[in-house]
């Protein structure tokens, strides 16, 4: 294995979990993810950091996807540690293996910024959802601010190559409401204490309508 591919493996996976636990971050999970009720599928569930959060008198199945090894393996001890029965798959968010319609809840965090096509994600995740059902999402993305924007678009390419593939440029709610969503914004704000360009910050809730 050379040193790009055991980054990328092994160390980034640990680094992301590391910088996705901040206080800040917590914060804008805890905002969501208590929400999750029903059969719950969460995607990007890569790392963990979310079971602790979910309330398990509300959660009546939990199910989740991501495609590093390693932070699954992360996600199987979080999993142990709390103590429930989870379907935990390796697989990406653009090709989703569940029946349309199977779940209440999908959760969605710090995740968008990351798949190859966000689109095509929001749309499997869409599928998988009962009518009526919720996605809840915490994200960081495009800022509203053209100077910090300028700058999101200088960093981006370098961001990427360390941070597995993070993207700063790209929109959250406008992006999940163009994919057939009725978008609840709860919140967006820069987070205290990052730098702008990463700490732009939007979370709500998305129902399946139509
Ligand atoms: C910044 S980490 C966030 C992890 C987790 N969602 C959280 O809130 O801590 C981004 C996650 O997206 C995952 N990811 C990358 N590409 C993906 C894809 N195409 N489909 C689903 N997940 C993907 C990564 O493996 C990683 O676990």
């Amino acid at each position: 294995m050379g040193f790009a591919q055991w980054y990328d493996e092994k160390l980034a996976p640990r680094f992301i979990q590391c910088a996705c636990s901040s206080p800040a971050i917590m914060k804008m999970r805890e905002k969501v993810v208590p929400l999750a009720s029903g059969k719950v599928f969460e995607i990007g569930c890569g790392g963990g950091i979310n079971q602790q959060l979910y309330d398990p008198a509300k959660v009546t199945s939990f199910a989740g996807m991501d495609p590093s090894a390693k932070g699954l393996d992360y996600t199987r001890e979080a999993v142990a540690r709390k103590g429930w029965v989870a379907d935990v798959r390796q697989g990406f968010g653009e090709a989703i293996p569940f029946e349309d319609e199977s779940f209440d809840t999908v959760v969605c965090t710090f995740t968008l910024c990351s798949v190859c096509d966000t689109a095509q994600t929001l749309r499997e995740l869409r599928r998988i959802l009962k009518p009526g059902g919720r996605l809840l999402y915490a994200e960081h993305g495009q800022a509203p601010d053209p100077g910090v924007q300028k700058w999101q678009a200088r960093i981006e390419p370098y961001w990427k190559k360390v941070l597995g593939g993070c993207h700063l440029t790209r929109p959250v709610s406008s992006a999940v409401a163009q994919q057939g969503f009725a978008v609840n914004v709860l919140g967006q704000r820069y987070a205290p204490k990052m730098p702008r360009f990463a700490g732009w910050m939007e979370w709500g809730e998305a129902v399946k309508t139509g």
